[in-house]
């Protein structure tokens, strides 16, 4: 298996991402690709990138997504799939069905249902989250889960975006990368 070599826009994005990520400078993107267009691609490229160049270090990605089962997991096992056609089987690890190691570094999955509990993760390597105009703002904002990638349709309808709580936002992301 080999990986998918990713398409210049979703590179584009994956760029753009890692160089905030590794040179700190806690910006938030909101991607909107068409349906299929490829967007847990791209999010699993990012996430194996992520986990790969930060293996020494104790630091976790988290990503949501708007239900558990089956989005998370169709994540989780986008990832696994990726770090295997990257040539790191038998490197990576899995903890609790929501958790996907490598070395140090850990992506977790989580659901942002509105009845699910979140609070206490740490995401200081990258916060994102898919379909996220499924997403309900105001559960985000409660959790300070909050997006440095958010994936979303092209195909969904403009007034159910997701939207950012700005200043609440800010100060829980610079919390998490400083
Ligand atoms: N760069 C790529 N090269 C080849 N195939 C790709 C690439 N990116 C995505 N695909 C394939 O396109 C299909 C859709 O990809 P993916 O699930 O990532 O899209 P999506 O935007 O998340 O879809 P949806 O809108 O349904 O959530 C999958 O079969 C995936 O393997
Ligand atoms: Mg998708």
């Amino acid at each position: 298996m080999t990986t998918n070599e990713l398409r210049p826009y979703q590179r584009d994005v994956l760029v753009a991402v890692e160089d905030s990520c590794f040179n700190r400078k806690g910006l938030t993107f909101s991607v909107e690709i068409a349906r299929q267009g490829g967007k847990n691609e791209l999010s699993a490229h990012l996430e194996l990138e992520l986990l790969v160049l930060s293996r020494g270090e104790h630091k976790d990605l988290i990503k949501c997504s708007p239900t558990f089962q089956p989005q998370a997991l169709i994540s989780m096992r986008r990832l696994e799939d990726c770090l295997d056609a990257a040539g790191c089987g038998g490197n990576w690890w899995t903890e609790r069905g929501y958790i996907v190691g490598f070395g140090n570094s850990r992506a977790v999955f989580l659901s942002a249902d509105e009845s699910s509990r979140v609070v206490g993760h740490t995401a200081n390597l990258l916060l994102e989250v898919d379909e996220a105009q499924d997403v309900d703002a105001d559960k985000f904002t409660k959790d300070s889960i909050c997006l440095s990638v958010c994936l979303r349709s092209r195909a969904c309808k403009p007034n159910s975006y997701f939207t950012f709580s700005g200043h609440r936002y800010l100060s829980a992301r610079e919390e998490s990368l400083i």
